[in-house]
């Protein structure tokens, strides 16, 4: 496996596989690897003939007062991670290659990220579609995987890969659950015992909503509604937010359909924000 720092040798090695004719995929990470990434890369290696992964904690997409500096790192790990899951390439910059002195561009999809995590995090998806661009452009790869427990950023990028008519395709990952439900994040590990029980009501509110509508409830008012009170009745949760959003646009939704998904961002002892979603139609 070659492991890569600087943006030319990335690039150099990727224009080599594409002149053989070699497909890539890329799996775009923070690092602190885990299941639910490993299942991108299967994902990846299943569309694609070699797989390049990108491991960087990207500053930008942090707000001044957000865990960039404590954000968990083990490449070590890491590294043994991706030999194991067959990743031909790693893409691990630091962020004075990837932001050098004189830096000044930015990508920006409007609209979209003003919604939902753009309400607390304003300035968190510019910094994602730009890092994700640069990544595109460097690696160059054919399809790229992003996994849907970010479905908003996967939405995102989706709009900019369309609208700048980028040669990349998009290929969203399911969810991967610990077996308790929790979405795999490597943001758990800020969880102590108690807020990691207190992380599962995201989970099983998730279930209460498809159980209602599973039962033929559709006022999404009546869904939400018992959302909240579930996640309220959970010591040392606040909600963020929780609402039926339509998958496609992701804006809020009245009645809910098979489209409507329930999206949900809740602070766990006022420090550890998680989020999680899925589809009403779908069973958990
Ligand atoms: O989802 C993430 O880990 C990050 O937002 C990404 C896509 C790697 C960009 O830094």
């Amino acid at each position: 496996m070659d492991i890569f720092q600087q943006p030319e040798a990335m690039r150099a090695w990727a224009q080599d596989q594409r002149k053989r004719g070699t497909l890539i995929g890329l799996v775009p990470t923070m690092g602190f690897l885990h299941e639910g990434h490993a299942s991108l890369m299967r994902l990846a290696l299943q569309q694609a003939d070699t797989v390049v992964v990108s491991v960087f904690v990207n500053p930008t997409q942090f707000a001044p007062n957000e865990d960039l500096a404590a954000y968990p790192r083990d490449f070590e790990h890491d590294v043994q991670l991706l030999k194991q899951e067959g990743v031909a390439a790693v893409f691990a910059p630091t962020p004075e290659l990837m932001y050098p002195p004189g830096f000044q561009s930015e990508v920006q999809v409007k609209g979209l990220t003003s919604l939902l995590e753009g309400r607390t995090r304003p300035t968190h998806f510019a910094g994602v579609t730009t890092v994700v661009s640069k990544l595109f452009h460097i690696v160059q790869p054919d399809i790229a995987c992003f996994g849907e427990k970010d479905f908003q950023q996967l939405a995102v990028i989706r709009r900019m890969v369309a609208d700048l008519n980028m040669a990349v395709r998009i290929v969203g990952g399911p969810i991967i659950r610990e077996p308790d439900g929790l979405a795999q994040s490597s943001r758990n590990t800020y969880l102590d015992a108690a807020g990691r029980t207190a992380g599962l009501s995201l989970f099983s509110s998730i279930r209460l909503a498809q159980k209602l509508y599973a039962d033929g409830e559709r006022r999404a008012s009546v869904i939400v509604e018992a959302v909240r009170a579930h996640i309220q009745a959970v010591p040392l949760t606040r909600i963020d937010y929780a609402v039926l959003v339509n998958s496609e646009t992701l804006e809020e939704t009245a009645t809910a359909d098979e489209q409507t998904r329930l999206m949900l961002a809740v602070y766990i002892k006022d420090k550890v924000r998680l989020i999680d979603n899925a589809l009403l139609a779908q069973s958990l």
